[in-house]
């Protein structure tokens, strides 16, 4: 295991299919990964308590409420789980830390776009997080509002690292974006898959080591983390099952018709400038397949 830095590194959000891989590949003795019991970010007198006794160095925030679907439920209502853990916790953590003396890292979501026509993607990590709620997910809003907290309260001392659909080959408890759709097809019901949706991934082990980049040193800004190219839906999750079943298979597509307006169309982040921040050079979509592969996919 590599110690990114002397950093006391708090990691939220550790028992996560994200949160995980980073833990799993960086982790050490100089790690905390305190379960959402014991750090329960929307208890504000639990999170001062904690931060005061053990006096991180530095915050990787991977905590969050994620069901998109029964978010959209909780439309609007800023009492309920997303709106909580999202919004309210990031600003319970931000509350009780001194910027001075700790580097805070949120990680956030390309949903804060909204990929409609009037300002499409892929964007890019100058582009602001959009303010109409209407326009995004109910998740997705209050991702971005957590973005302007950590803007507004800590500038260019924090980091705001967006991804896009993360996947990793190996995760028991979530499918992810590949991994479940495999699933689905070797059990035969797999759906049509959209053909006009522009999008872009985020290969975990990539994140991870952008996040230990970042946390050594100290490295304030947006950054985003995915793909170096852009695809559709259905031209990858195509290759990536014909790939691991070892055969060219043709599988069905649609266009996103009446569903346009929940998930982002011409959407996908461009990572141009984290690449050259960072120094790291990010895969395309088939790098990342073929790598995948190489672990061992398994559903
Ligand atoms: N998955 C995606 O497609 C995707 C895409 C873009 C961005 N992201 C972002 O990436 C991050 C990680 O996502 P993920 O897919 O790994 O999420 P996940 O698998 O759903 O895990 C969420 C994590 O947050 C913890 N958590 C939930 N409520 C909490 C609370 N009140 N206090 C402390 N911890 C709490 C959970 O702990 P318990 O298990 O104990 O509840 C779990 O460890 C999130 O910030 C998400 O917005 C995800």
């Amino acid at each position: 295991m590599v110690k990114i830095s002397d950093d006391t590194v708090l990691v939220t959000g550790a028992s996560g299919m994200v949160g995980s891989r980073f833990v799993e590949l960086y982790g050490g003795d100089n790690f905390l990964m305190p379960s959402s019991r014991e750090f329960d970010i929307t208890d504000k007198e639990k999170v001062r308590r904690f931060l005061k006794d053990k006096k991180p160095t530095a915050i990787v925030n991977f905590a969050a409420y994620t069901n998109v679907g029964n978010a959209e439920e909780q439309r609007n209502d800023r009492t309920s789980g997303c709106y909580r853990i999202n919004v309210l916790g990031v600003e319970n953590i931000i509350d009780s830390i001194d910027p001075e003396m700790m580097h805070f890292v949120q990680i956030s979501t390309d949903m804060v776009f909204s990929g409609r026509m009037e300002k499409p993607g892929p964007y890019n990590e100058s582009d602001l997080a959009e303010k109409e709620s209407v326009k995004l997910t109910w998740y997705g809003f209050t991702k971005a509002e957590a973005e302007r907290i950590v803007l507004s309260n800590l500038g260019k001392r924090a980091s705001i690292v967006r991804i896009i659909y993360p996947v990793r080959a190996k995760y028991k408890n979530k499918l992810d974006y590949l991994r479940g759709p495999l699933k689905k097809y070797r059990e035969g019901r797999l759906y049509p898959l959209f053909s006009d949706q522009q999008i872009s991934i985020t290969f975990i082990d990539e994140l991870s080591n952008a996040l230990a980049n970042i946390v050594a040193n100290r490295r304030g800004g947006v950054f985003h983390v995915c793909s170096s190219d852009t695809t559709t839906p259905y031209e990858l999750i195509s290759k990536f099952i014909s790939r691991v079943e070892g055969r060219k298979i043709e599988l069905d597509y649609s266009p996103m018709g009446e569903l346009e307006g929940r998930y982002p169309r011409y959407g996908g982040l461009e990572s141009k400038k984290t690449q050259e921040v960072l120094g790291i050079r990010f895969r395309s979509t088939d790098e990342i397949i073929e790598e995948l592969i190489l672990q061992g996919v398994s559903v």
